[in-house]
């Protein structure tokens, strides 16, 4: 398990802070931070709210209405984005989406990420569908990893939960990072009771030979037809681990990244197997990522719907300094966890005007 760094710390505004959280520093550039102590050095950008999929429990079969053209950041504006945050300490870049494949200039933004001064990392969360025709550049490109999502092997469940065909171009994508040797392989596998489950043993057998992590997620409250308000599907991080101990008792702990809360791996199995308590939210205390939309909305947790917007400032021409505000007004007031912030946002609902995105794919995961 990871370090729990800052949580439930209380600590006043940093030093470095005015009441309104912006930075009186001298370095305008200073990291960015909350009042729990937290550093934010990740940031996921949705760079597309459309998908060539509909997965069940993000989106319906005719989609929601995706944001097009002019009213999404283009690349300079997104690259501008990450030099601002680079600039600011964030060293980690996660393209997401709605599917990241789908935008036609995504090698460019993986290059261009890559190539700003103090990024480390870029990485790209896909479904895996498009990847091979993408894979060869990607990985000229600089990018360093790809998280594949696959809930299921079995082909017609793969129909059943995506609405489409396609679960054996997700495997040969799969197969296929692993041969171009990007440093990090994962598969996304969101965990249904009733639907996948029966499939735990299955995936982790994935990693006997593959040297990738299987990841399974617990099931979150995002899709825009609430299947999960049923909560029949739901099945918790802990009864997962508990499974997987009783099949595997020798299962060692391991080492992952801050949303890989439970990591093991099986002795003598190449890859390992996270546990990501995503609705349960243990992780949260270890809390590391900035939000950006593809609309260019800034949000400082999934389980919030504040947003606070730089589209505007990057179509007027502001400074980087505009934009290191737009970041830090967003942070000043981040909850200590997922739980608050539902909280928080429930209770703004009634002040304000909802910004609520209806699914997954608009707040990029
Ligand atoms: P790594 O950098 O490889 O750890 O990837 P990641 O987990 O940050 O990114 P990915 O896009 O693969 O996210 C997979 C899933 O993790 C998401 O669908 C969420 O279920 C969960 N997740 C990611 N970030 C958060 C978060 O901030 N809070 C919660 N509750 N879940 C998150
Ligand atoms: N609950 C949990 N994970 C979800 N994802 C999309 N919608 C949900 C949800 N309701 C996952 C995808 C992908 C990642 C970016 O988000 O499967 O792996
Ligand atoms: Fe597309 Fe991902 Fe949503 Fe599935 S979960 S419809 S792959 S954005």
């Amino acid at each position: 398990m990871n370090g729990n760094y800052g949580q439930g710390k209380g600590v006043a505004l940093p030093q470095d802070a005015d009441q309104n959280g912006l930075s009186t520093r001298p370095d305008a550039f200073a990291p960015l931070q909350d009042t729990f102590g937290r550093t934010f050095d990740y940031v996921r950008i949705a760079v597309t709210e459309k998908c060539n999929l509909r997965c069940t429990y993000c989106m319906p079969e005719e989609g929601v209405d995706f944001k097009n053209g002019e009213q999404i950041l283009s690349a300079d504006e997104i690259l501008r984005t990450i030099d601002v945050l680079a600039r600011m300490g964030v060293k980690k870049v996660r393209f997401t989406g709605g599917e990241p494949l789908v935008r036609k200039d995504i090698v460019k933004l993986v290059e261009g990420a890559a190539n700003t001064p103090g990024i480390q990392a870029v990485h790209l969360t896909s479904n895996g569908i498009i990847f091979p025709k993408y894979a060869q550049a990607l990985r000229d490109a600089g990018l360093t990893g790809i998280n594949i999502s696959l809930d299921t092997v079995e082909e017609q469940k793969f129909k059943d939960i995506t609405r489409r065909p396609g679960e054996d171009k997700v495997l040969e994508s799969i197969e296929l990072a692993l041969q171009l040797g990007f440093p990090r392989v994962k598969v996304n596998t969101v965990v249904m009771r009733g639907f996948n489950d029966d499939e735990l043993f299955k995936f982790t057998e994935m990693t006997k030979d593959k040297a990738l992590t299987v990841r399974f997620i617990e099931f979150m409250p995002f899709d825009a037809h609430q299947i999960w308000e049923t909560g029949e599907y739901f099945l918790s991080a802990e009864t997962m681990i508990k499974r997987l101990k009783e099949r595997y008792p020798l299962i060692q702990p391991a080492s992952g990244t801050r949303t890989e809360h439970h990591i093991f791996q099986v002795p003598s199995y190449k890859g390992k197997i996270a546990i990501i308590p995503a609705f349960t939210r243990s992780l949260c205390g270890n809390c590391s990522r900035i939000r950006v939309t593809a609309d260019g909305g800034v949000r400082n947790c999934l389980y919030s719907d504040q947003e606070f917007s730089v589209f505007e400032q990057l179509r007027d021409g502001c400074s980087d300094e505009d934009i290191v505000s737009t970041f830090r007004r967003a942070f000043k007031d981040k909850a200590r966890d997922g739980f608050e912030s539902k909280k928080k946002s429930a209770m703004r609902e009634s002040t304000v005007k909802f910004q609520g995105r209806v699914s997954m794919t608009q707040i990029g995961g």
